[in-house]
């Protein structure tokens, strides 16, 4: 994540440190930067010259003293880990100028627990960038306890500038808003797909051949808007006592986990993966996600136009 959120700032005429911890790793970092700059420029939403310029805005160090001096802005993309984040926030916090903005793009963890490893809470809020961050347009600001509305508001303004659609996020709940949307719809198709409901090919299918299509378009709110809101009652009314509610994480995902099936990255999740399998949908799914993005994007238009 860090490495394609630094091609976004790039990109928008910043000068950028990219820290991680070792040469290898920057170099990891890299390669997924240029695998997202090539996507674009094939996608034609770059022109032919702007990765190298981009690149230029970017260094890579080790030293993470040497890439706070003097910044701005700072967007910690390290492992999803709260002890390691409140460590690393303690770090930031002597080593950035005192007016800096501490930005997190964690998934989910708390605001207000990450910040209190700092001398001022008010300077620190969630950015959350989603994944392909060079592709998805959503950044989730949110707000600590102790957040102020100015750091609130920049990185509300930062993400405008970097063509982002930033929403704010007034409470710091767990998932923020994104993510409790897309683990909802998890925790329903692993709750279909162990009670034998559908496969996990028809699963998925009733998603982007289903709600998915639209939800590119409007919003939850706004279907039900259109659906009628008598009609969604209705249907909340004897639909949401069968829903699964379960707080723990389900046995079958457990199962899976445990069975050293991770997914793309194991070969093997709910479905099987071939070596050349994992690069070739990440660049399906990459023209895609472009292709679509640039549909709505033209309706947008229209709609102003
Ligand atoms: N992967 C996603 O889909 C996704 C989407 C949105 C947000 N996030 C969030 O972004 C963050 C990073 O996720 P990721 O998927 O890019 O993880 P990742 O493991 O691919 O990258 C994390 C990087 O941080 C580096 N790192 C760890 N400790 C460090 C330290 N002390 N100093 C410098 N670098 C350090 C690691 O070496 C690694 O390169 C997490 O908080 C995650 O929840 C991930």
């Amino acid at each position: 994540m860090g490495a394609g959120i630094a091609g976004l700032f790039a990109h928008a005429g910043c000068k950028v440190s990219l820290v991680d911890l070792s040469e290898s790793l920057l170099q990891r970092g890299w390669r997924l930067l240029e695998m997202g700059q090539a996507a674009l420029l094939d996608a034609g939403l770059r022109e032919e010259g702007d990765a190298e310029a981009d690149q230029k805005r970017i260094t890579t160090t080790t030293r993470l003293d040497e890439a706070c001096e003097g910044v701005d802005l700072l967007v910690e993309a390290i492992s999803e880990d709260l002890d390691l984040k409140r460590e690393m926030f303690g770090k930031f916090d002597k080593m950035c100028p005192a007016e800096a903005i501490l930005a997190t793009n964690t998934s989910g963890l708390s605001i207000s627990a990450i910040s209190t490893a700092t001398r001022n809470s008010g300077r620190v809020a969630g950015m959350h960038f989603w994944n392909p961050p060079h592709i998805i347009p959503l950044v989730e600001v949110t707000k600590g306890d102790e957040t102020s509305d100015e750091t609130a508001q920049a990185l509300m303004d930062v993400s405008r500038l970097l063509s982002k659609k930033p929403i704010l996020v007034r409470q710091d709940v767990p998932g923020f808003v994104g993510n409790r949307l897309q683990f909802a719809v998890v925790r329903e198709a692993l709750h279909l797909l162990a009670e034998g409901v559908a496969s996990a090919e028809d699963i998925d299918t009733a998603m982007t051949a289903g709600p998915g299509i639209r939800y590119g378009f409007m919003g939850p709110l706004r279907t039900a808007d259109l659906g009628g809101l008598d009609v969604f009652r209705a249907i909340s009314e004897y639909l949401f006592t069968a829903l699964n509610s379960s707080g723990d994480a389900p046995p079958y995902l457990s199962n899976l986990v445990e069975a050293g099936k991770l997914g793309v990255k194991s070969g093997e999740g709910f479905y099987q993966y071939g070596a050349e399998d994992a690069p070739r949908f990440l660049t399906r799914r990459d023209r895609a996600l472009l292709g679509m993005l640039k549909a709505l994007s033209k309706e947008e238009g229209d709609k102003h136009g």
